[in-house]
């Protein structure tokens, strides 16, 4: 585990750097500048320009012009996502790794050593990334995102049952509004598009007697993975924003919305604004309603028709005796068997 961040200020030159190249906006920045606003000389900043170059960054330079930023690093780079996080005026501290076993299990144990919430735990990479019931979710492609959030909510168990949900909605609205993603939530935790998953999500949490005491929200987003760089047996059911939309994305910039994003969801979830907007988008959202599907619980299997979400979060099946269920947990797959 390597390379925290949080408020420490360790980068915080590079990350004043680097927010000056950004609000250039492609422009030329001067060296002479650069210097002055750090309190640097001029030949300290080349040589930090010549350590962001060995980090990915490419810049070009003009006697009596400058410096201009090419081209951002394809992976995640601490400095670059505080730069991006602070011009989107977030304040949130941010645990980065390059790699790490998980980073819900960090943000656990982050949780466990008493760290102020909310945080974000990052990685490039993971080597035991989880899923669902155990499953693993690989994690070895730097071109995808995985990430956690830890809040200490202190709220009854029973008014967090939509939280998952409602993530899920606010990032399916953040795909589609900034960059055209057409993403669908398959209930409870899946992102899909064209069928295919785009991310998913792993809310795990720890109760004391009848108070949510700490939530942990995992994220994992495929970004800019191409499906030749998944295993073979996900490349005819994952997808990436870029097989989706043909374009690769700043993944730094990237990561700062969605983390923005995220951070504005919770708030609305705890402040009780999110009924009303779920309750309508869900139904934009859901690609489960009105199909016939086959859910797998822990006491067996079930055919039925969906009918939509219950207040409670769970979701509505119309059973082959016409009988409807609540299912709160399970998996729930399109199916032509069943229900005639
Ligand atoms: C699922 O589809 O079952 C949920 C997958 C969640 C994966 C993310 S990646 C970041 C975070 N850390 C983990 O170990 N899992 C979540």
């Amino acid at each position: 585990m390597s390379g925290y961040i949080g408020s420490s200020g360790v980068c915080g030159e590079d990350v004043t750097i680097l927010r000056t190249f950004l609000n250039a906006d492609g422009g030329f920045v001067s060296g002479v500048a650069l210097a002055e606003t750090i309190g640097v000389s001029r030949v300290s900043i080349s040589s930090r320009i010549h350590n962001l170059e060995l980090a990915g960054f490419k810049f070009s330079a003009i006697r009596n012009k400058g410096y201009r930023l090419e081209q951002e690093p394809t992976e995640l780079h601490d400095s670059l996502l505080e730069a991006y996080l602070i011009n989107n005026h977030v304040n949130v501290s941010v645990f980065s790794y390059k790699e790490i076993d998980s980073t819900n299990s960090e943000a656990e144990r982050l949780i466990a050593d008493g760290r102020d919430t909310p945080f974000v735990v990052f990685s490039t990479r993971q080597t035991a990334g989880r899923g669902r019931k155990g499953r693993c979710w690989q994690s070895q492609s730097a071109q995808n995102l995985y990430f956690s959030f830890a809040f200490r909510p202190q709220l009854p168990p029973s008014r967090m049952t939509k939280f998952t949900l409602w993530m899920g909605v606010a990032l399916c609205d953040l795909l589609d509004e900034t960059w055209g993603i057409p993403a669908r939530i398959k209930w409870p935790n899946d992102l899909l598009c064209n069928g295919r998953k785009l991310a998913g999500m792993l809310t795990e949490a720890r109760i004391d007697t009848d108070t949510m005491r700490d939530i942990i929200f995992g994220l994992g987003l495929n970004v800019n993975s191409q499906l030749t760089d998944f295993p073979e047996e996900l490349r005819g059911i994952a997808t990436s924003m870029r097989d989706i939309s043909g374009k690769t994305f700043s993944i730094n910039a990237l990561a700062a919305s969605v983390i923005q994003c995220l951070l504005k969801a919770y708030d609305d979830f705890i402040g009780g604004a999110f009924e009303a907007v779920l309750k309508k988008r869900w139904i934009d959202y859901d690609c489960l309603n009105g199909k016939r599907v086959k859910a797998e619980t822990a006491t067996g299997k079930l055919y039925g028709i969906v009918a939509g979400l219950n207040e409670d979060g769970s979701l509505a099946i119309v059973g082959e005796d016409g009988v409807k269920i609540a299912l709160w947990a399970g998996d729930v797959s399109l199916t032509t068997q069943g229900v005639q």
